[in-house]
């Protein structure tokens, strides 16, 4: 018996970078995944490699900033799998990086719409689907800049402090019904969202890697054992917190 055989597991943003891999990884364990994001082509793909290993999954596609969008993607997993144990509120964007007074009011609302607003749209359905469910656990992706204030990305920053504060609320909220509600907080992984970041800023690399004592940055794959641990029944006293991946980024001042 796999760890989450019978279990419907959500992952927004599963069709790219730690999204894709807590997918893949959700699916070997034996739960069937639901991939929420806005590209098909991609969603399809990680859809592919789950169903050529023997597993089942399904990709809705949803732009978490819509209520509309959001309200279909539960929708769409109830009407399929007439269940959802796991979330997995992983879908974010970065937005250009710049110092506070240069960021402008389109980047305010990309990044808060997507990172807050859309984290909560989500947020809300899962957990009454839970509660009909009698329970569940749900998983936010947070980062160290939610930790720490990170050099040109005041907006981002914000919004994942946000998302911590959303995650611990939550989680006083529901925690006698039997849904637990946490987060990880990765440091820099390797993603189309790091190196997207990088073409835009190449000296970005250098100073990055500056703030990792391990000298390296992450992969994909190292955030997803927290995701399904926090998932699983050993986390069953785990609820409002955080679990920072980061190769040690932040244990110093
Ligand atoms: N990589 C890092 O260093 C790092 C560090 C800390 C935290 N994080 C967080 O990790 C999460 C995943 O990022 P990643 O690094 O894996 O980058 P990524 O590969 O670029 O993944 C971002 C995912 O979010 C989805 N997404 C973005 N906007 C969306 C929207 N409006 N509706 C639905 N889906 C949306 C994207 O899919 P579509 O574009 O197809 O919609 C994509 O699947 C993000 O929340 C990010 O903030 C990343």
């Amino acid at each position: 018996m796999k760890r989450f055989e019978d279990k419907v597991a959500l992952v927004t943003g599963g069709n790219s970078g730690i999204g894709r891999a807590t997918a893949l990884a959700f699916a070997r364990e034996g739960a069937r995944v639901v991939i929420a994001a806005r590209r098909g082509d991609l969603g399809q793909a990680v859809v592919r490699e789950i169903k050529e290993n023997s597993g089942d999954a399904i990709f809705i596609k949803t732009d978490i900033t819509s209520p509309l969008d959001v309200e279909n993607l539960f929708k769409g997993v109830i009407d399929h799998y007439g269940q959802l144990d796991y979330a997995f509120n992983n879908a974010g964007v970065g937005g250009p990086m710049n110092r506070l007074a240069k960021q402008t009011m389109e980047t305010w609302d990309l990044v808060i719409n997507t990172n807050l607003r859309g984290v909560w749209l989500c947020l809300k359905q899962e957990i009454q689907q839970m509660l009909k469910q009698g329970g569940g656990a749900i998983v936010n992706t947070a980062s160290t800049a939610g930790i720490s204030g990170s050099p040109g990305s005041a907006i981002y920053s914000a919004s994942k402090h946000g998302l911590l504060g959303l995650t611990k609320s939550a989680a006083a909220d529901y925690a006698t019904k039997n849904i637990r509600i946490n987060a990880v907080c990765p440091g820099p992984i390797m993603t189309p969202m790091l190196e997207e970041g990088f073409i835009e800023r190449p000296a970005m690399r250098e100073a990055y890697l500056a703030t990792v004592p391990m000298g390296r940055f992450g992969e994909p794959e190292e955030i997803t054992g927290a995701v399904l641990w926090l998932c699983s029944d050993e986390a069953s006293f785990m609820t409002g917190y955080s679990i920072t991946i980061g190769g040690g980024q932040t244990i110093t001042p």
